[in-house]
């Protein structure tokens, strides 16, 4: 059976202040009336039933993620102590999913893209779903067209079309986030995608595969695993979990495994890496500003400003601005840099 996982325990530091360590970027609504991980599970839930959805989070965000998710069983909703990546958060997931289904597949996703349409990702899920069941050794991937040299993404270089008709091709090698001049090389060679970050494959397969790769993570998780369902588990977790190593799934498997497959994703993705994304999903009026809130604006010109309908904001004479008001803190900042926001947070961990 098709299971759907989220993992859900990012930090979301971009999105500052609105998203902080205990509400970060999955739990903000962005556009329309459901926040990332709902339309997340929304996307979803055509084809995979609530009752086989899991959530993998952690303990500072574990109610929120109850109270925006209350369809999925209270036991779906699993608990890290601690953040270690992906790669712990996946074995985790794959033990308790074994538990349940001993043949489960599971559909990885973030928590906190946007992706649609929502008929084209069921096409390519089940599709996806279709390539593990033929065979069950294969990990499938999906890829997107690169459009310039990022070094924040996975790249999969394209190796031979597995069936003639098909849009999914053997991976002749994966690369995890590449230096800015081996991006580029992938960019001008045509035959790299990006990794959109969601994943297909078997529990058994993937939690074999860390286990290979990283014995310690493997033998970590089996002893938690021994424990799922019985007194001992919440001991147990919170004193194994924190010694695995923090490492992921991109680094631990993908970049090692030779059995994985990439299907070239039909639908359109964003993995709304910071405000920037914001006037791109939601458009921005005849000015260029993107605006949501209470908000006067005089001679203001492509500025992305988000306030409460309660404070107001009045912006005058300013351009290629973003202004987030909340209740204890304000951004404001100058658009053009998606990673200088990154200096701001380290800034103000120094402060405390
Ligand atoms: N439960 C849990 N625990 N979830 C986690 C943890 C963790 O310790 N760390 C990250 N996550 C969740 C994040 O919330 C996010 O939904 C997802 O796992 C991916 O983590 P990111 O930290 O956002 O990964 P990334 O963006 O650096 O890279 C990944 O995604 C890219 C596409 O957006 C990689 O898969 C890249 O190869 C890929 O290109
Ligand atoms: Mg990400």
């Amino acid at each position: 059976m098709l299971h759907a996982v989220i993992m859900a325990g990012g930090s979301g530091t971009r999105f500052w202040p609105a998203s902080r360590h205990a509400f970060p970027k999955q739990f903000l609504t962005l556009s329309g009336d459901r926040s990332l991980i709902q339309s997340t599970s929304d996307r979803c839930i055509g084809w995979i039933p609530a009752e086989r959805q899991w959530v993998v989070t952690n303990e500072a965000q574990a109610a929120e993620t109850r109270r925006q998710l209350p369809e999925l069983p209270t036991g779906h909703v699993l608990v890290e102590p601690c953040a270690r990546n992906t790669a712990p958060c996946v074995a985790l997931a794959a033990a308790h999913l074994l538990k349940e289904d001993p043949d489960a597949v599971m559909l990885l996703l973030p928590a906190d893209h946007v992706i649609q349409p929502v008929e084209a990702f069921e096409k390519a899920g089940k599709a996806a779903q279709t390539l593990v069941d033929e065979d069950r050794n294969r990990l499938v991937l999906f890829g997107v067209t690169p459009t310039f040299p990022s070094t924040g993404y996975g790249y999969i270089e394209r190796g031979p079309q597995l069936g003639a008709g098909r849009s999914a091709y053997h991976v002749a090698a994966f690369r995890e986030k590449p230096d800015r001049p081996t991006a580029e090389t992938y960019l001008k060679a045509g035959t790299f995608y990006w990794n959109c970050g969601i994943f297909t494959w078997s529990a058994r397969r993937i939690l074999e595969a860390i286990t290979t790769y990283e014995p310690e993570i493997g033998a970590l998780t089996a002893q938690v695993a021994g424990t799922i369902g019985a007194p001992g588990y919440d001991a147990t977790i919170r004193d194994l979990f924190p010694k695995m190593k923090s490492t992921s799934i991109d680094y631990a498997v993908l970049e090692r495994d030779k059995s994985i497959v990439v299907l070239e994703a039909p639908f359109g993705w964003d993995d709304v890496g910071s405000w920037e994304a914001v006037p791109r999903l939601s458009g921005s009026d005849a000015a260029g500003n993107t605006i949501e809130g209470l908000h006067v604006g005089v001679d203001t010109k492509n500025c992305i400003v988000r306030t409460t309908d309660k404070h107001l904001v009045a912006t005058l004479g300013l351009e290629d601005c973003i202004v987030v008001h909340t209740p204890d803190a304000t951004l404001v900042a100058k658009r053009g840099d998606e990673n200088a926001i990154k200096k701001l947070i380290e800034e103000l961990k120094t402060r405390g």
